[in-house]
């Protein structure tokens, strides 16, 4: 579908670590940025990300790929869309194909997103175009103060009133009832198939990467009988509990103050937004869920939560809070002025009194909640006591020591307790909550399988077969990593490695395939760059290279003369490590020549054919002998 060239302009313009950034912060430590895995849970990273070779890895999970395999795996959309999407980031032309859309399409997530882009711009379209979407729609978003700016930059919408209009609209482009069925867009009722939002203002959820990903649909004459929200199904590209409304729009602003606002509603969101408190974001109505907070701390370490002064809401929303301090994020509440809501009173009161009133109406969390619960407890002591214990409960789930201690000495002024009687039982309960823990994990890792290697009933240690690999594997590692690093000759490694491994067949296929590969590479006349092995549409290569080539560790320029510690490593000599390397490979070689050639010698009956066995075995045990000698092995 796409050239060579078109590839190829990608692969250059593409900065893995923009790509990447989109979707999770990443820090610089040495050559590598580094990152919770977005594709495990986890608190502390192992997920790698090299802008010099292009390619990201996790040592966690084992993920790894370049910019097109990580967009493919994030979005879970086909080689072609990741592409389109890189394209699309960086502006680069890339010629269509004449067949459309519909036809072309192989992968289910893919036809879905570009389906829900089609809905998008539909009922965008109806909002500005149609007679009732100029008549009802737009003078209902202009009484509620939302502005033509707003609504261009979250797509708002608008669906008609009528029961096929889209479903129409859909058919005439190509779309298959079972594909709009599974986007949510129509319903299948016993009778017929209609429109799922019908005289709506259409609210478009976006993703991280800004494609819609579902609609919400709100009434427009509000009326007892309809719910005031539609929302979309879930879908293959819709997971209601990943999902925060604004992330798209808000993700610049929450990395860049490392602070997250959250809302309740979509058009708190947008009010916000466009008053210029753009780090804002919904759950949508719901309780936060653990992929949400995963999702804000990849961004922030801080999240403040703006609560309707309503008692009883925010009282059912304690607990769920818990699990946002097990995050190691920092948590803020901030109370409304009673019958406010942030649209309303943003709307009220503009940008400026609305950040003073956050600044001085923040309250920590754990703070709060003490205050709140202790409103009730008048002075009987059961009561405290259960307070005090609460309070604790929600401190032992924060992972950092020092934000705890310091939270326990504001707790003890507050709750009027002494510091070391409230320590004494935080230890306690931080002890069993630790336990807890242990239990659950435990009970969620699969146990791994003892590697033994079994051959004819007996367990060996080593198999010669095993051995092999690994050297081979050995070998290719060098290559890739120092093939253009000049000897003390002044020619390159890889030169010398080519040269030496002439009479070698590597057994196992991938490695003699990177071999021929960059042989072919050589013959070329070509420099040998990393990158086009990261960037093999052969998705093994890619990841065998990315393993051969990815370290965890970094080792400092200054450590060896800071430390005075001497750090042989196996750069000083290269020539010496690559040699040795060879010659540990083809030791093993032999071994297992010499060991088929004593199976032939056991099964052989035939007296001329035993003389000719017994030579070889000769002329192999003195090479054996001479190899094991340069490496400095003794053999028995
Ligand atoms: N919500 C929903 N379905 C409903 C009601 C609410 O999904 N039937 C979700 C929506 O995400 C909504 C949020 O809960 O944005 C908060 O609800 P509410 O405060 O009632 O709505 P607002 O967004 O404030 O809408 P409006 O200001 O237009 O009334
Ligand atoms: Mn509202």
């Amino acid at each position: 579908m796409f050239s060579q060239e078109t590839i190829q302009a990608i692969h250059a313009r593409v900065q893995i670590e923009d790509v990447i950034g989109d979707f999770v912060t990443l820090k610089r430590r040495g050559q590598t940025l580094w990152a919770c895995c977005p594709f495990h849970h986890e608190k502390t990273p192992s997920f790698a990300v090299s802008p010099d070779k292009g390619f990201y890895k996790c040592f966690g999970c084992d993920a790894s790929g370049d910019a097109i395999s990580f967009i493919r795996a994030i979005e879970g959309v086909s080689f072609v869309e990741a592409v389109k999407h890189l394209a699309n980031k960086y502006g680069i032309p890339i010629e269509e194909s004449t067949e459309s859309y519909v036809d072309s399409m192989q992968h289910e997530k893919d036809s879905l997103y570009i389906l829900m882009k089609l809905a998008q711009s539909y009922y965008t379209t109806n909002l500005w175009e149609h007679t009732t979407g100029k008549s009802i729609a737009l003078p209902y978003l202009e009484e509620r103060g939302i502005s033509q700016a707003s609504i261009q930059q979250f797509e708002i919408g608008y669906s008609l009133n009528a029961w096929q209009s889209f479903y129409e609209y859909a058919k005439q482009q190509g779309y298959g009832d079972d594909l709009l069925l599974k986007a949510g867009l129509i319903n299948q009722s016993e009778t017929k198939r209609s429109d799922r939002f019908r005289h709506r203002i259409i609210f478009p959820i976006h993703n991280l990467a800004g494609k819609v990903i579902a609609l919400a649909g709100r009434v427009i004459e509000t009326s007892d009988k309809q719910a005031k929200y539609i929302n979309s199904p879930e879908t293959p590209i819709y997971h209601k509990s990943d999902v925060l409304y604004g992330i798209y729009q808000a993700k610049k602003q929450i990395k860049k103050i490392n602070t997250c606002l959250l809302v309740e509603g979509y058009t708190d969101v947008i009010a916000l937004h466009q008053a210029g408190i753009d780090y804002a974001v919904a759950s949508a109505g719901t309780a936060l869920t653990d992929n949400q907070i995963q999702l804000i701390s990849r961004f922030a370490k801080k999240i403040s939560i703006l609560f309707d002064n309503d008692a009883a809401g925010i009282k059912a929303s304690l607990r769920g809070i818990d699990k946002v301090l097990e995050h190691g994020l920092y948590v803020k509440i901030i109370l409304l002025p009673t019958g406010e809501d942030p649209d309303s009173y943003v709307r009220k009161v503009g940008r400026e009194a609305f950040q003073s009133y956050i600044a001085t109406h923040e309250q920590d969390f754990i703070n709060f909640k003490a205050k709140l619960l202790l409103q009730d407890v008048e002075d009987d002591l059961l009561q405290k006591t259960t307070v005090i214990e609460e309070i604790l409960q929600s401190i032992v789930r924060i992972p950092d020591e020092i934000h705890r201690s310091l939270l326990l000495q504001q707790t003890s002024k507050l709750l009027e307790i002494s510091e070391v009687a409230l320590l004494a039982e935080h230890n306690k309960l931080l002890a069993k909550y630790n336990q807890d823990q242990r239990r659950t994990y435990q009970r969620s890792k699969p146990s791994a399988p003892l590697q033994l290697t079994v051959k004819d009933g007996v367990v060996k240690q080593l198999d010669i077969a095993d051995t092999i690999m690994a050297h081979e594997r050995d070998n290719i590692r060098l290559l890739l990593n120092y093939g253009n690093t000049l000897l003390q000759d002044g020619k390159p490694l890889s030169m010398y490695l080519l040269q030496e491994l002439q009479d070698v067949t590597f057994q196992t296929p991938i490695y003699q395939e990177i071999l021929t590969l960059y042989q072919d590479y050589i013959t070329q006349g070509q420099e040998v760059d990393i990158k086009r092995f990261i960037q093999h549409s052969n998705q093994e290569i890619q990841k065998t290279v990315i393993d051969l080539t990815a370290t965890p560790y970094e080792v400092s320029d200054n450590w060896q003369e800071k430390y005075q510690i001497d750090i042989t490593q196996e750069t000083d000599n290269l020539h010496q490590t690559a040699y040795k390397n060879i010659l540990r490979l083809k030791l093993r070689l032999i071994h297992q020549l010499i060991e088929e050639n004593n199976q032939r010698l056991k099964n052989n009956e035939d007296p001329e054919e035993e003389d000719r066995l017994l030579y070889v075995y000769t002329q192999l045990k003195q090479t054996e002998v001479e190899i094991a000698k340069q490496l400095g092995i003794v053999l028995f």
